[in-house]
């Protein structure tokens, strides 16, 4: 398998964590843009993904990338947070894309748009589900569970943390509205 991330520190703990784990044999990185990745046409069996592409911004850019690397008849297969039906009024989705730092998101129709456009067969294109009870989940572990150890990494600012636990408390409001969403795609390359 091959990693590919925009940032350099991400690149070197995904080599070191490989290391560890002992499949650097098996697996490797490239520190690049993900919608130019430099990697072969026609070469990758799948192309995977888990909630990450909603950090870059040329999305039209990033599928046709995707659906270049990957060989006719393999699959692309990822999930990511998208707009919900509901959708976002203008404020909701300045304050989302703000504190998520995104610079746009995509919805369940949009990225089946450019799937198909590059050439792919979509057929899995949900949402999950799961954002409520996840962002729960991290609402827990900051509150219950990890408190200190999200402090230590705030510079023991109070302040900072509340602001944390406010933004996941919103997210948490816009995904029960259906306003925001984690879906899931599967799509083969024809
Ligand atoms: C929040 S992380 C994703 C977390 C991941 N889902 C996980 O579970 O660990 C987002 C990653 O996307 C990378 N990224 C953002 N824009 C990118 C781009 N255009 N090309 C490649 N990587 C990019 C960032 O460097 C960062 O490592």
């Amino acid at each position: 398998m091959v990693g590919v991330d925009a940032t350099e520190a991400v690149v070197e703990r995904g080599r070191h964590l490989t290391r560890e784990e002992g499949l650097n044999d098996r697996v490797r990185f490239v520190h690049a843009d993900a919608c130019e990745s430099g990697l072969p046409s026609d070469s990758a069996d799948f192309v995977w993904s888990e909630d990450a592409w909603c950090y870059v911004a040329d999305k039209p850019k990033l599928i046709a990338e995707a659906a270049r690397i990957v060989r006719p008849g393999g699959v692309i297969a990822f999930t990511d947070w998208v707009e919900g039906p509901a959708g976002l009024t203008d404020s909701e989705a300045q304050r989302f894309l703000g504190m998520m730092t995104f610079a746009n998101v995509e919805d369940i129709a949009g990225y089946v748009n450019l799937l198909s456009g590059s050439g792919c067969d979509v057929s899995v294109a949900d949402n999950t589900g799961r954002f409520p009870s996840h962002i729960d989940l991290y609402l827990n572990m900051i509150e219950m569970q990890l408190t200190y150890d999200v402090l230590r990494t705030l510079g023991f600012r109070t302040d900072l943390l509340q602001t944390l636990s406010d933004g996941f408390r919103f997210l948490g409001d816009l995904s029960r509205a259906g306003k925001i969403a984690q879906a899931r795609f599967v799509a083969r390359r024809i």
